[in-house]
């Protein structure tokens, strides 16, 4: 089977944050299954930069405002073909935003012009190649589901990584999309008398899949549907849920490069090490307590104003705070302020650090992620390999990828970590003192970091998930 997959960022080429990291994974997963991947993505700098012997496989007199052309090759193990259009993609900073923080004002064209160029593979714009199925992710390439409606093409599957970004325009941009009429309505892009490209998507597709079974079925919600669970109700049969995986040799303990070191669950203890290194990293003093982490964007989505307002109780218990992150500047503000405040307990790093990140799985001893709403979340997977205990709120993908520590799940021995409900300041505040309160007892929480590393978080499963879906969707069902 040939799919041509198409996201807007793809790790390690470039990553603002999941999606990255499935679109990077997914397609080594599959292949031993038989499925041959191929993955678009935008021509940002980072990209073409990698591409330098690629080939250009198609050209573009005109596309969205200027000229364009197809290059193909092969990147850091990725079958890469990446639509280079300097005049959409050439620029620096941030993929999404501005200078300014906000979406770069022509994002509409950016992304129709990348949705455009999908549908012109999959229709033989790269001689000899003809993809069986087109695996579309998230609004930036939902486009092209509602191109091949109402154009022809492939069948194609939508992937709903954060139904919170949905690509709304004015109606007026619809006319330079290229679709006949009948794709302003309902059943095409039409959304409240604007255009949407999620809501095309959805509306077209021939399955829809979101990132674990709870958020599939939240999004069927008014509560987290964002104003597409009509719609997603509407469709319901097509919708699933698939959880992620995590790129289990990107993510090893054992041989991991970025961590002071290395470990497996068999030499737990020499996780000290690695806590010592994020001790200092982030001018922190040794303590008793459990060294907690955040490694997360800064948005109301992942609760860090929830975590913000708890910091004075979590101080009181003993604990100590290390956290990266970049987002909302208020929420970076407070974090920073607190740093000040506790100084010795509170370390924060206002950014983005990969390897960082490494380094905090590997030496904190728990992971916090209070998401209000979570599709799926990879830190918590990326924990319970590294022995970081997740502490989570009970939504979404955190839900079905960690046991609670209740009496039953520490009993049982299942437990992997803690979760919280409802997502509110005093129930992660009792969910602080309860892990607090294992860490102190040792044994179970040792306990907690075994069954955690020893579950298995690789694609193997979900892998063959995908596998299934795209073997089995029906005759044109959208
Ligand atoms: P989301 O995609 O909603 O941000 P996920 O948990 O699915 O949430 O994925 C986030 C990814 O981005 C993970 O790989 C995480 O390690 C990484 N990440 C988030 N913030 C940072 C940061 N400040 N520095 C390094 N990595 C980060
Ligand atoms: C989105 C979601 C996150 C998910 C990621 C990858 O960014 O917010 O929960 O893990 O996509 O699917």
């Amino acid at each position: 089977m040939k799919i041509l997959a198409a996201a807007s960022e793809i790790y390690p080429l470039v990553k603002t944050g999941g999606l990255a990291d499935v679109a990077g994974a997914l397609p080594t997963a599959l292949r031993p299954l038989g499925i041959e991947v191929r993955s678009m993505v935008p021509g940002y700098p980072a990209v073409m930069a990698e591409l330098k012997s690629g080939k250009i496989a198609h050209h573009y007199a005109e596309l969205f405002g200027g000229k364009a052309a197809l290059v193909a090759g092969k990147a850091k193990g990725l079958d890469i073909i990446a639509l280079d259009a300097p005049h959409l993609f050439n620029r620096s900073g941030n993929i999404y935003l501005g200078p300014d923080g906000k979406d770069w004002p022509d994002n509409g064209p950016r992304f129709a012009a990348f949705s455009q160029s999908v549908v012109d593979v999959a229709r033989g714009a790269i001689k000899g190649y003809a993809p069986d199925l087109l695996h579309l992710h998230d609004w930036q390439a939902a486009l092209a589901a509602v191109h091949v409606k109402f154009g022809g093409g492939p069948k194609t599957v939508v992937t709903v990584h954060n139904i919170a970004f949905q690509g709304q325009f004015p109606a007026h941009f619809f006319a330079s999309l290229g679709l006949p009429p009948a794709a302003f309505g309902i059943n095409g892009v039409e959304f409240y008398g604007n255009v949407g490209f999620l809501k095309g998507g959805l509306a077209c597709a021939d399955a829809i899949t979101t990132v674990s079974p709870s958020y599939a079925n939240e999004i069927c919600t008014p509560e987290f549907g964002m104003g597409l669970d009509g719609l997603l109700r509407s469709r319901r049969q097509a919708v699933s849920g698939i959880v992620n995986g995590i790129d289990t040799d990107v993510w090893n303990p054992e041989t991991d490069k970025d961590i002071a070191v290395q470990f497996d669950v068999s030499t737990l203890e020499k996780r000290s090490l690695n806590k010592r290194a994020v001790e200092k990293r982030f001018g922190l003093t040794t303590g008793d307590g459990p060294l907690f982490c955040v490694v997360s964007r800064l948005t109301w989505q992942k609760g860090m104003d929830i975590l913000a307002a708890a910091l004075d109780t979590l101080m009181g218990s003993g604990a100590r705070l290390a956290l990266v992150g970049s987002g909302e500047s208020g929420i970076e503000r407070e974090f920073l302020g607190a740093a000040q405040q506790h100084k010795g307990r509170i370390g924060a790093v206002i950014g983005y650090d990969e390897a960082l990140s490494h380094l905090m799985q590997a030496g904190a001893d728990a992971i916090l992620i209070p998401s209000r709403f979570e599709p799926c979340g990879l830190t918590q997977l990326y924990g319970l390999r590294y022995g970081c205990v997740p502490v989570v709120a009970r939504t979404g993908g955190l839900a079905d990828t960690i046991i609670d520590a209740n009496e039953a799940g520490l009993g049982a021995g299942v437990a992997t970590g803690f979760q919280f409900s409802p997502i509110d300041g005093p129930s992660l505040q009792a969910a602080l003192g309860r892990a607090a309160r294992v860490y102190k007892s040792g044994k179970a929480w040792t306990m907690l970091q075994k069954r955690g590393m020893e579950s298995d978080v690789s694609w193997k499963h979900s892998a063959a998930a995908y596998k299934e879906l795209f073997s089995n969707l029906p005759e044109s069902s959208a």
